[in-house]
């Protein structure tokens, strides 16, 4: 029995087959294309199923993450995919060809359930942060997803955070976490000190959140300030969670994690600044499933519907 997992993300898409113990069998990577997106999914598991000789009937169902808000299987909105509301399970299954279990998750949430599945903290209150295109967050309060009354539990990248810089939100708030903590907000602070502050960086249309990050790492003022004021506007969401949800930590993944300790140490530090003192010595540490959390999420959640039918023999 074969069961993917599949984190959608602005830029890329993750795919991850895994057997039904939930080893990860292959991984690999497509480019995000909103507009083709169910087409080169599909084409792209079917390449994979060909040359493995895998046929439908082997594979359990597939777990789709997306970088947006979900509500019973259905995306109400993804802002970073240009996408309104969107039956994400109907056009997968449209595009796969054939009926298969296909169960559809926030991204951030996703990874909340890989990472705690993965490092048994199942019953735990703890918040994932996915720092990527956008900024997401999955809170599992004493193991379950909080999911809200409408699926908007945990969309701490619209936390309206900021009044200094002002800027607008892919969603069209203005002064949201997401406008600075993410990859894009990072780049978007970088040309707003472009001529403020000395840098070694060149502003072409190709910079990214890891030019910033590589060159604050070599010392470079303006990347290192930068990045100071990403890190103190997530530290500041990150001090409101903590006195409404109380977790035992946090969670920071997501491609900019791939950063390592030093943004790691720099979301300390802010957070050190801005926090409650009882929750000064809060656990916070980097995803140890990385950028691979969400895929192992899906999987995770598979194999329990896979033991649900195996014992009541449905769905
Ligand atoms: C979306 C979230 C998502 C996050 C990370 C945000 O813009 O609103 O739903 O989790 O990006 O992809």
């Amino acid at each position: 029995m074969y069961l993917f997992g599949i984190d959608i993300g602005g830029t890329s898409i993750k795919i991850g087959c895994f057997d039904g113990e939930g080893n990860l069998l292959e991984q690999w990577e497509i480019p995000t294309h909103p507009n083709q997106l169910f087409n080169e999914l599909s084409s792209s598991i079917q390449f994979y199923m060909n040359k493995k000789n895998i046929t439908r009937n082997e594979i359990f169902g597939f777990g789709i993450g997306l970088p947006g808000i979900v509500r019973n299987g259905i995306a109400l909105s993804c802002v970073n995919l240009g996408w309104e509301q969107t039956d994400v399970q109907k056009e997968f299954s449209k595009a796969l060809g054939f009926d298969a279990n296909v169960y559809i998750f926030n991204d951030a949430n996703l990874a909340a359930l890989g990472e705690a599945s993965y490092l048994n903290k199942e019953k735990d209150t703890v918040v994932f942060i996915t720092l990527g295109t956008g900024v997401g967050g999955g809170i599992l309060m004493h193991g379950e997803i909080v999911e809200g009354t409408s699926g908007l539990g945990g969309e701490i990248g619209h936390m309206p955070i900021d009044n200094t810089y002002q800027f607008v939100c892919g969603c069209g708030g203005i002064g949201h976490l997401e406008t600075l903590a993410s990859a894009t907000g990072i780049v978007r602070l970088a040309r707003f000190y472009q001529d403020k502050l000395p840098t070694c960086l060149t502003f072409e249309d190709t910079l990214t959140a890891k030019d910033v990050i590589d060159a604050a790492k070599q010392q470079d003022p303006l990347s290192n300030y930068v990045l100071d004021e990403a890190c103190l506007a997530l530290a500041k969401a990150m001090a409101s969670i903590t006195v409404i949800v109380n977790p035992s930590g946090f969670i920071i993944g997501g491609g900019l994690s791939n950063a390592g300790e030093f943004l790691l140490n720099k979301i300390k530090t802010k957070f050190q600044e801005v926090c409650l003192k009882q929750t000064k010595t809060i656990d916070i540490h980097l995803a140890v499933l990385k950028n691979n959390a969400g895929i192992y999420g899906a999987c995770a959640y598979l194999i329990k519907k896979k033991h649900e039918v195996e014992k009541n023999g449905k769905c």
